[in-house]
């Protein structure tokens, strides 16, 4: 069985002062393996969040990278920016960006081919909002635009993660029953089983309101390979519990 991968997404929070004590108290606990265990900076904290990781299990990650590879395109981090820092993550597609920064699902493609370029794991999340739910169209949500990636890097797809996080979950508090998120974790994979014999590979993780409390029984579903923690990540001592149940 693959180790379960649990990523924090720290999102745009964060200082020097308090990256260092975060991340201090986090590294004895990633410490002994049993699952990947990685944290999404923002951009500006990458050096340092990478100094402070180094000769640990800690591994690094971004929120969003160029499909550029480089020139005139003011405020874009390119992914061969990303992996000088020794990038092996990178999130693609969350929700934030393609509700406030108008990101298409074939953008969102180009965008995991970008990394997978240059050898990082785009991290690609999918969700429906909570009015595509109540339509009775979550499945032709996600499936929409887990077909845009899978159509823009063909056998390359096995390389990538996918995160399942229900817009309506999203720092709300609210998270999907084990149930709800297994049902949309086994037709993601599903979906990737049609598209490379290598499916098995690809870490499908849950996000959205994750916490030390419910982080047990999501991870104990069948399709649930680990989770993309926001809030949580925050605050060592809950990471810890869920980096805990993913063992
Ligand atoms: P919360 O865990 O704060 O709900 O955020 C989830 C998320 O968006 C992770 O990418």
């Amino acid at each position: 069985m693959k180790k379960k991968l649990i990523a924090g997404n720290w999102k745009m929070n964060g200082s020097f002062a308090t990256n260092e004590a975060l991340v201090r108290a986090i590294l004895p606990g990633v410490a002994g393996g049993g699952c990947t265990v990685a944290v999404c900076v923002p951009a500006p904290y990458l050096a340092q969040v990478n100094m402070l990781r180094t000769m640990t299990e800690l591994q690094l990650g971004a929120q969003d990278v160029s499909v550029h590879e480089q020139g005139a395109f003011t405020g874009e981090v390119s992914a061969a920016m990303l992996k000088e820092f020794l990038v092996r993550y990178v999130i693609v597609g969350h929700s934030e960006r393609r509700q406030y920064h108008g990101e298409t699902d074939a953008l969102v493609a180009d965008k995991a081919k970008a990394a997978l370029a240059a050898g990082i794991t785009p991290i690609v999340c999918v969700g429906e909002t909570l009015a595509e739910r109540e339509a009775g169209k979550t499945e032709e949500v996600v499936k929409r635009q887990m077909a845009a990636v899978i159509h823009t890097n063909g056998h390359c797809i096995s390389e990538i993660a996918v995160a399942y996080e229900p817009v309506w979950a999203i720092g709300t508090g609210k998270t999907a029953t084990p149930e709800q998120a297994q049902q949309v974790h086994a037709l993601l994979r599903a979906q990737l089983k049609a598209a490379t014999e290598h499916s098995e590979r690809v870490h499908i993780l849950y996000g959205g309101s994750m916490n030390a409390g419910n982080a047990q029984a999501l991870l104990a579903q069948p399709d649930i390979d680990g989770g993309l923690i926001g809030g949580a990540s925050l605050k060592a001592e809950d990471f810890l519990k869920i980096v805990a149940a993913a063992r």
